[in-house]
């Protein structure tokens, strides 16, 4: 069993999109912080309450681990890591504790504008690039459909006009960049904006008490910006 602690510590992204909104929502709740030089760890002061900052992708290893209480991360990341992060019993050790509001995106199938899209068959043995291969892979087996998933870890988009791919599966936000490399949505796997998410169990110590502030404070938050 991991040692007991009396301050909790909140992973989010260092940088990125959600890493602006997710402090300034942590901080809605009444957190502040001591920065420390290398703003990797922030110490809190209001409340024992860190922070640490880190690549988005790691946070759902990071609370399954116990390496951090909680995090903010979007629905996309826990869901594409949640089959590799299970306990013995089989279920998933981190859960969506609240949908926070921001950070709203799709995770979408998009093709070649040129295509004439006449749905999911159409996908049969293309290549299909994403950096969501559970996801994708899982879709596909539903779907019945047998397709090649090219994983790539960033610049997705490019991949079709590289000759790498034939379409993709990729976040999409605003749809610029989708645009800008000449692709069309033409599906939705998910729908995707930051969350808090937290472990499956509650904490056995302080922890439990600091947590259950927050959400109050954080329901509060959320409850206003309706
Ligand atoms: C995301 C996503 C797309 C882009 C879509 O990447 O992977 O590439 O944003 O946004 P748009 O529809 O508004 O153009 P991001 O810039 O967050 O970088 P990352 O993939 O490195 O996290
Ligand atoms: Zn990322
Ligand atoms: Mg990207």
């Amino acid at each position: 069993l991991p040692a007991a602690r009396d301050r909790l510590r909140i992973a989010i992204q260092k940088s990125g999109r959600l890493s602006e909104p997710a402090r300034a929502l942590l901080a809605s709740c009444g957190l502040s912080w001591r920065e420390s030089r290398d703003r990797l760890f922030c110490y809190g002061e209001s409340l024992p309450v860190d922070l640490l900052l880190v690549r988005d992708d790691d946070i759902p290893g990071l609370i399954a681990d116990g390496v951090c209480d909680l995090g903010i991360v979007g629905r996309n990341v826990l869901a594409e890591q949640g089959s590799q992060r299970i306990d013995d019993a089989g279920s998933v050790k981190y859960r969506e504790w609240r949908a926070l509001g921001f950070g709203a995106c799709r995770l979408d199938i998009a093709v070649p504008d040129s295509w004439e899209w006449s749905g999911s068959a159409q996908l049969r043995g293309k290549r299909i690039a994403t950096s969501y291969p559970a996801l994708l892979g899982a879709w596909l087996r539903e779907q019945d459909v047998v397709a090649d998933v090219v994983p790539l870890s960033g610049s997705v988009e490019i991949a079709p006009r590289l000759g790498q791919a034939d379409a993709i599966c990729d976040l999409v936000s605003s749809g610029a960049t989708l645009a800008a490399n000449q692709l069309k949505p033409v599906l939705t796997l998910l729908q995707s904006e930051a969350v808090l998410a937290g472990p499956a169990v509650p904490f056995v110590d302080a922890r439990e008490e600091l947590a259950a502030l927050l959400l109050r404070r954080l329901d509060g938050v959320l409850r206003l910006k309706d």
